[in-house]
């Protein structure tokens, strides 16, 4: 079955003079279970992309489906419902809240879709003892290294059990080493938790991990 189903899509912006358009027929299929990278100089539309994909922009025309539901139409309060229970997402920042523990910032994204606290507690504590962090439940963001919030951020995306995991550039603000710390932990648990990803980045060697690759080029997609 496919997760994520693009077909025809184009995206323009307004800027008041003219008529910019980023997206000009972008057409995508990917498969459940899937990973893909996708890579493309900075401003061709890669954030744009997916953007669109988790229904926080709108578009010009075409037609994009999540688990085989169009996501055209959606009112407000069920694109919200969409993206809290289908969609994991993942930035370059981590957008960890400064006033919140790690274990309250991995459960928050479960208070939106009303998932009982104490289930909440649980599912939270297992993911963040996955991935080695047991010892830092009580840690406020600024008590945690760069890669650790970055972990966190990661660990977060998948509180709601979504089938999708959207990634911007998720190690775009880390060194080398927690690059790779990330990606491995990242790739780990899109493999055991059985989840498609599309992630984002400009380094080649994580370009290259991705069951495929496509690149944006000129509005469209391109498969490498
Ligand atoms: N709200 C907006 N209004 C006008 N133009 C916009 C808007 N948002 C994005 N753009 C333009 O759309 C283009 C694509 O932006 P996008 O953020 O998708 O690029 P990107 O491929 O993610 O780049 P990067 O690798 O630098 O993150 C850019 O040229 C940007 O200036
Ligand atoms: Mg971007």
């Amino acid at each position: 079955m496919n997760d994520i189903v693009v077909k025809d899509l184009y995206k323009s912006y307004n800027t008041g003079t003219e008529e910019l358009t980023i997206l000009s027929g972008v057409n995508l299929e990917i498969e459940q279970n899937t990973r893909v990278i996708l890579t493309g100089n900075s401003g061709c539309g890669k954030s744009t992309l997916l953007n669109l994909i988790s229904g926080m922009d709108s578009f010009s025309k075409g037609e994009i489906f999540v688990d085989g539901h169009i996501i055209n139409n959606l009112t407000e309060s069920e694109l919200s419902s969409y993206r809290a229970k289908s969609i994991g997402l993942i930035f370059q920042f981590h957008y960890l809240l400064k006033d919140f523990t790690a274990l309250e910032n991995v459960m928050l994204p479960a208070f939106m879709t009303g998932k009982d606290r104490n289930i909440a507690t649980e599912k939270a504590k297992d993911l963040l003892v996955e991935i080695g962090l047991e010892d830092r439940l009580d840690h406020m963001p600024s008590q945690l290294s760069g890669g650790e919030r970055q972990r966190i951020a990661v660990v977060r995306s998948l509180i709601n059990d979504p089938g999708i995991i959207l990634a911007d550039e998720p190690t775009g603000n880390l060194d080398e080493n927690n690059s790779r710390k990330v990606e491995d932990l990242l790739f780990e648990l899109v493999k055991n938790h059985g989840k498609t990803l599309l992630l984002v980045t400009h380094d080649s060697a994580l370009a290259r991990r991705g069951d495929r690759h496509i690149e944006i080029h000129e509005g469209k997609l391109q498969e490498i």
